[in-house]
């Protein structure tokens, strides 16, 4: 696999081309929006100048990584000689059913179909297209360029071959794959997001305010960030989307998404991405927690 294209230039799809790009292979990043193109590519050089002051990479370095990078907004030319296409879009079902079924259009025949959803059922995605024998979960952590985990996710249909390669693949880009089944959230957000639920309802019970339940589980249990940062952090929409995929696949009340997460995804409160969630990041260092939640 050779020449890679990423779908969606979110917070997700700008870190996969970033680790691509870097490890020098060619990538079309895809998006709908230009504005969102422009984003990704700010971001990723942000990132790059990061990883130069931390001494951790050239100048040289940083210029061939953007120079592997190509910009994209016609979807049916940035895939049309690709090896492998990283669907990393909005967790949507239904947005991520059209975009397959365009991709098994637009993409050749060898080309492998991943996606990076945190929680869409893999099989149901690889059904929408004529190749579900190619299509894969290739599950990316964020930060991507810092996190190690790729959690490789194999449809009921995904040959042992596919597997092999993205398994290579993402260990060719220095990562480190686990393998797992695909049932509703996979491995790592089955356990995560009822964490992130119960401390959303621990807070609208009003068991403790949103300082009280980050510090707890950062000093109590030596998480690096608390659950109502890091779900601001991962977008208030995606764990609500996940919580719903969980609820829906495995019919039991215990992931039933908090009214709190879902009033304030109807807000368009949805964390880091739009300026505020349980923390208000209007200085994106030093964020506070949001006047929603302050005491009086
Ligand atoms: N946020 C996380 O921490 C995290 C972690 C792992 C996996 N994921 C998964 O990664 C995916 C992307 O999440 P994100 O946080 O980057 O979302 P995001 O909202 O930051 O970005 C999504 C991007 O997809 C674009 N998009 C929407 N429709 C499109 C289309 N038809 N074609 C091309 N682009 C389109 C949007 O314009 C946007 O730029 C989701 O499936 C999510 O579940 C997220």
């Amino acid at each position: 696999m050779k020449k890679i294209a990423v779908v969606g230039a979110g917070q997700m799809g700008n870190g996969i081309a970033h680790v691509f790009a870097q490890t020098g292979y060619p990538v079309n990043l895809i998006d709908v929006k230009q504005e969102a193109l422009d984003k990704a590519y700010a971001t990723i050089s942000k990132n790059l100048d990061r990883q130069i002051a931390k001494g951790t990479l050239s100048e040289e370095a940083k210029a061939s990584t953007l120079a592997n990078i190509s910009l994209c907004t016609d979807m049916a030319s940035a895939c049309a000689d690709r090896d492998l296409i990283v669907e990393a879009a909005t967790e949507n079902i239904d947005l991520k059913l059209k975009i397959f079924g365009q991709l098994d259009s637009f993409a050749p025949a060898h080309c492998i179909l991943a996606t990076n959803t945190s929680s869409i059922s893999i099989t149901q995605i690889a059904a929408a297209t004529h190749r579900p024998q190619l299509v894969i979960g290739m599950h990316f952590m964020n930060p991507v360029p810092v996190m190690k985990l790729v959690e490789v996710i194999r449809g009921y249909s995904t040959t042992d071959a596919v597997s092999q390669q993205v398994t290579e693949l993402s260990k060719a880009i220095g990562k480190i794959p686990v393998t797992v089944n695909d049932y509703p959230g996979f491995v790592a957000n089955k356990i995560l997001m009822p964490m992130i639920n119960e401390a959303i309802c621990t807070l609208y019970e009003g068991t403790a305010g949103v300082e009280e339940i980050d510090t707890i589980m950062k000093l109590g249990m030596a998480h690096p960030m608390g659950p109502l940062r890091l779900a601001d952090f991962i977008g208030l929409d995606t764990c609500l989307s996940i919580l719903r995929v969980l609820h829906d696949g495995f019919g039991n009340p215990k992931y039933s998404p908090c009214p709190l997460l879902v009033n304030m995804v109807m807000a368009g409160k949805l964390g880091d991405k739009k300026g505020e969630g349980f923390y208000n990041y209007a200085d994106p260092k030093n964020p506070v927690v949001a006047a929603a939640f302050q005491k009086s």
